[in-house]
Parts: C-alpha cells; structure tokens; sequence
C-alpha cells in the first residue's frame, strides 16, 4: 500500500484502521468500541479493552525470546554495563512491583519518579505499569522548587530516587534536592524508596526512607502478576511547559499508548523483535518514556540506556555500542549531533555501523548543516521527526516502514498516519490554501491513540490550552509554526508561545521568570529564547534592578548576575539556567503594559524588531541593542 492511502485510510475509516494496528498487542479482554469521541475533544481508543503495559512490554516476550537482550544499561560514568534478558527484566520488575505494593503504591496511586540513568528506573516505571500505578518521571536535571511543583500536582503516595546521578565523571546528589523539594511541598509522599549507589553520602529520614537494595533481598521469588487495566487507564503524568509558570501534567492512557507505539515501532522507526533499539535521550522527557522503555520493548526489541555524556571517554562511544550491540535503529536529538560534529569525525569511521538502518532525530529544529554532515559521516539514512509531550510520537516523519519516501533537508516529513494535520492562518483562522504558506500547526480532532488524554485532574485546563471549535470541529494546537509545500512535506519554523528549546529541552519562559523574580535585587524580568549555534537556543534574561547602585561597576554586575544564576540553578536546575543575565533600566512594553516579547526576542537576536508603533518607551530596545552588539 502506499504511504498517501495508509494516511487517508486512518483519518477517513479511523476505527478499522486502528483497529488493525491494535491486532499488534495483547489484549487480556478485547475492546467493544475503537474510538469513542462521544464528548470532543475528549477521546477514548479501545474503550471496554482490558490490558497492561508492563505485560506487552515483558511478559508477552517470555515465551519466544525470555533469554534474549531486553535492557542494556551502559554506563561511562561509573562505568559499569549490566544486560538483563527479557526473563531478568521479568524478575527485576517483579520484585519492584512487589515493593510498592509492600509500600502501600495501589492501582490508580501515584508514584513520582525522580531519578537517574539507572536500570532501576525503568524497573520502577514497568513495575509501575504493571500494578495500575500511575508514574510521573521527573527529569533528574530539575532541581528543588521544579520537584516541589511536581510534587504536589501528582501527590505520589511513593516517590523513587537515588542518591546521586553522575555527570562527566563527578557525582551530581540527588538526595539533598529530593529533601528539600518534600519540605517546599504542601503534600507530604508517605515513603521514599532510595537506591544508594554509593555515589553521595546521605541520611535517611527515619520511618520514611525506606532502602532499596534491603527491601529488594526480602522479594527476591515474589511473584506480582500483572494487573489488567482498562484501556482508558492512566499510565503515566509527564509535566511539561507552557505559557502559563506551572507546568502540565500530560496524562497518557494504557491501550491507546501501547498500540500507537506498537504501530511506530513498525511503520516509523524499522524495529523488528530482537533487533537493538539505541534512543540517547533521557527518561525524563517524553522520547525517554516512549523510545527508551516502552516503545522498543512492546516490539521486542533490546533497549539501551546509556548514562553519560556522547563524548567521553571520547567521541565514538555512541558508535562503539552501535557495533557491539548490532544496533538496528538510533534515536537522538540534533544537539548531540551538533556535539559531535566539534570532535574528530574520524571516531564516526572506526567502528562498523553497517546494522544501523537509520538515524531518527527529533525534539528540536535540525539545520542543514547538522543534517547533511551526520548523514555524510555516518553514511546513513537520517530521518527527522516532528511531535509533543503532548502527543507521545512522531506527528511529522517519514514512514518508511510503509514506503520509502525521500527526506528533505529541514523538513521532518509529511504528517504521519493518525494525524490530521492542518495550517491555520492565524489572522483569519482559517486553513491556509496553496503551498509554502505560514501557519499554525493544528491537528484535527480526535487525536489518535497514544495522544494525552487531558492535564492532569485540569480537564478545563486541557480544552482551553490547546482546543479550538469551529462548526463542530475540534481542532487542537501545537502552537508552532509551519510550512507545508507542495509535495505534503512540513516545515516547522518555531512555537507560536512563549516556551523555548535549549538542546532539545522544552522550557517554559514564564518559569525561569518567575524564579528569577524571587532574588531580592529584582524589580522585573524578560526571558527570551535566543538562537545559538549549538543549542539551537538558550535562554536570555533582561533584568530591571530594584536597586541599580549594586551595578556600580562590571564586576559589581557580573556578581549580580552570577547569583541570578545560581538562584536558577538551585530552584529549576543547571537545565533552566539563562546564558546571560543583562541588565536594563527598561522593558519594551506596550502603551499598556504588555511585554514586546517577540521585539525583545529579534533585538536579542540581532534582528529587525518589525513594526514598533505600539511601544512605550523606544529607548528600552535600544539598551538591548547596545548590550548584545557589545558582547
Ligand atoms: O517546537 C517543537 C519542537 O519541540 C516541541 C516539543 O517538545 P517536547 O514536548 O519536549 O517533545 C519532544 C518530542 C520529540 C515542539 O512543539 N520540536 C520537536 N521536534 C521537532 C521540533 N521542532 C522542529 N523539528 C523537530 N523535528
């Protein structure tokens, strides 16, 4: 079949085509309806299913491949490799499962995760899955107040962490920013379960804290069979950034999610049960969740999670794994490739990377440049896609496992099959006509399976964020920009919002603001997103003193905005912090007070600011002009 009419099946016979992806998991009941969008923009897949992640992800493979790779943990930081077979995997999650039930984790209850690259964080997310819990992985990068934030949004009845991650060889604690988080926060987690790694000492909060390793030896044959879930189930909450300073708890369902990652495993991404899957991202964001632990193992492949950095102890590691393990399929984001692109590209041509099928990107815009000289030193195929926390998997790729199509350099690709893709003018609300025309990227509703569901226990918060209705239809936003052309491939060309994307990680401008605001010297605060060459961008704060004489001089300015950065560090996390702090007498604002974000932006950037008729004060983007032509 070609891939045009797969993608016109699914938007126009939705329930039979997905009813036949849905043929690629297991079922413990099968379903009675496919799609039941009976009150949009709220959908149901699979309704009346019953089934478990956990089960489709381990259990299932037990019989044909129980003595093959399932996880494969590599670490350069500690430099340890442990390889679990899918029976091993079976047994690790088993006893986790047994603990959170020993711990008092039900079906439904919470269980944050705030952890390292470890094995035993996938341990906690499949056990999870496996008794109805509910997961919400919090990036180990964040620190303090973003946990706290977390915390009280998903009120975990457990939370799961460890003393310390590692960074470029020297241990990164954990425990001190867990501690502090659980104090800054109103709802208090009954149990902490605290894997020790020896890498940071630590003191366990007595009648709290309970020890892995300990509690791990009294479950050793503890068998926890998995719980059947309807399909409608929640599996897991994943924050992520908005406009507005608190983040949202994307909540995923059970069914939906694992047939739609089932069908990309396929169609997307060329895996095949006991092939090698490599995705070098993380667990706390969303290709972590999707294309490091559930995605390959449902197709029944080995996964790898790799801790450390791509280029120590040099610039081939990430190839030398490909070669050992016979890596079939690659994921990463083109930050790390630009990382790469500085190092020698003769450690690209030592290892044999004949297995590699393809290289797929995503998470942010990836430049020709990166493109064409990852595809050159690798020699093969690199495939660009474009998709959301929000959506789970790619909404723009090339499905190749359908037909091969070429790639366009900037172009992640046409829409995937499931999704209805609009550009919307956004003057006129209306679909663009003809090619090449700006818009926003809309998605017609229902979404397909494997979408969120809604925010997290916010469903006014959910169709107000991103649903729009006109004569019935529900259409849903990704509040970025894109092109189309005329053979049906997209361009994306930024957010529409005020988050931004440093290295692939999504941040809400608001955010780091609010955080900013909190040190005592200051009055006011703009952060912007600004184009950088390796990062694709970083985050700028223009920053209004209350009191200018600690400004005196440029040292006096340099102390003000390292401790500006610290407060960053400490609240959100080292992810979070702005590259510059500069420091201004004025924000561009309009006659009534609303920021010229977009102004700002292109000054900070070097850029014409356009039409500047509504400004307050012309000399506040002059100041801004002067600060970043001195850098
Ligand atoms: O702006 C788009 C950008 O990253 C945003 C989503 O980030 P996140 O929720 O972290 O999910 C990442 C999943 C891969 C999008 O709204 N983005 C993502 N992929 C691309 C991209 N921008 C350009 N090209 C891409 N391939």
């Amino acid at each position: 079949m070609s891939f045009a009419d797969f993608h016109r099946r699914s938007i126009e016979q939705p329930e039979a085509f997905w009813a036949e992806q849905a043929q690629l998991i297991d079922w413990q009941q099968p379903f009675e309806q496919v799609c039941d969008y009976s009150r949009p923009p709220f959908v149901h897949w699979f309704a009346g299913g019953k089934t478990n992640l956990c089960h489709n992800a381990v259990d299932r493979h037990l019989k044909d491949r129980g003595d093959q790779n399932a996880l494969i943990w590599v670490s350069t930081e500690v430099d340890k490799e442990i390889v679990y077979s899918f029976s091993e995997l079976h047994a690790e999650v088993q006893r986790m499962a047994a603990m959170l039930l020993a711990l008092g984790v039900g079906k439904g209850d919470r269980v944050l995760i705030y952890m390292p690259m470890i094995a035993e964080a996938c341990f906690a997310m499949l056990a999870c899955a496996r008794i109805g819990a509910i997961h919400s992985v919090v990036f180990g990068g964040f620190a303090s107040v973003s946990l706290a934030s977390r915390i009280d949004n998903a009120t975990p009845k457990l939370i799961v962490s460890a003393d310390a991650g590692s960074r470029g060889g020297k241990s990164v604690p954990y425990k001190g920013l867990l501690d502090e988080a659980i104090q800054l926060a109103q709802h208090k987690p009954a149990k902490v379960l605290m894997v020790d790694r020896g890498l940071a000492p630590f003191t366990p909060v007595a009648g709290r804290d309970e020890d892995y390793a300990a509690l791990r030896r009294q479950h050793m044959d503890t068998e926890v069979p998995c719980a059947w879930v309807d399909a409608t189930h929640p599996s897991y909450t994943l924050y992520t950034s908005g406009t507005t300073g608190v983040p949202k708890g994307v909540q995923r369902d059970t069914g939906g999610y694992a047939v739609a990652l089932a069908a990309s495993m396929k169609h997307i991404f060329l895996g095949n049960p006991g092939e090698t899957y490599f995705s070098t991202s993380d667990i706390g964001w969303v290709v972590g969740h999707s294309y490091i632990i559930y995605g390959p193992l449902i197709a029944g492949m080995a996964t790898i999670m790799y801790e450390g950095l791509p280029i120590r102890p040099d610039a081939g590691v990430w190839w030398s794994l490909v070669e050992k393990y016979k890596v079939t399929s690659m994921f990463s984001a083109p930050t790390a490739v630009r990382v790469l692109k500085k190092q020698d590209p003769a450690y690209l041509k030592k290892y044999d990377l004949s297995s590699l099928r393809a290289l797929f990107l995503a998470g942010e815009p990836l430049d020709e440049p990166t493109a064409k000289w990852i595809a050159e030193a690798l020699g093969r195929p690199i495939i660009d896609n474009y998709w959301q926390t929000e959506t789970g998997w790619p909404i723009l790729s090339l499905c190749n496992g359908i037909e091969p199509a070429p790639s366009k350099f900037g172009s992640p690709g046409k829409a995937v099959y499931g999704y209805d893709v609009k550009l919307l003018n956004e003057s006129t609300g209306e679909p663009v006509q003809g090619a090449d025309e700006k818009g926003v990227v809309m998605i017609e509703g229902p979404l397909p399976p494997g979408c969120m569901q809604t925010v997290w226990q916010d469903d006014a918060r959910f169709v107000k964020t991103y649903w729009t209705e006109a004569k019935g239809r529900w259409l849903y936003s990704t509040f970025d920009w894109g092109i189309r052309d005329k053979d049906g491939y997209y361009f994306i060309l930024g957010r529409t919002d005020d988050v931004i994307n440093v290295a692939g990680h999504r941040l809400g401008t608001r955010e780091i603001e609010e955080s900013i605001s909190s040190h005592p010297n200051v009055a006011e605060v703009a952060v912007v997103g600004v184009a950088d060459q390796l990062k694709g961008q970083v985050a700028m704060a223009f920053v209004i003193a209350k009191d200018a004489s600690a400004l005196g001089d440029s040292a006096a300015r340099l102390k003000l905005e390292g401790d500006i950065m610290k407060v960053v560090d400490g609240q959100l996390g080292a992810v979070a912090r702005p590259s510059r702090v500069h420091f201004v007498t004025a924000l561009p604002k309009t006659r009534s007070g609303k920021l010229l974000r977009r102004a700002l932006q292109a000054v900070a950037e070097g850029r014409d600011p356009g039409d500047l008729t509504t400004i307050e004060d012309p000399t506040a983007l002059q100041q801004v002009k002067d600060l970043v032509a001195a850098r």
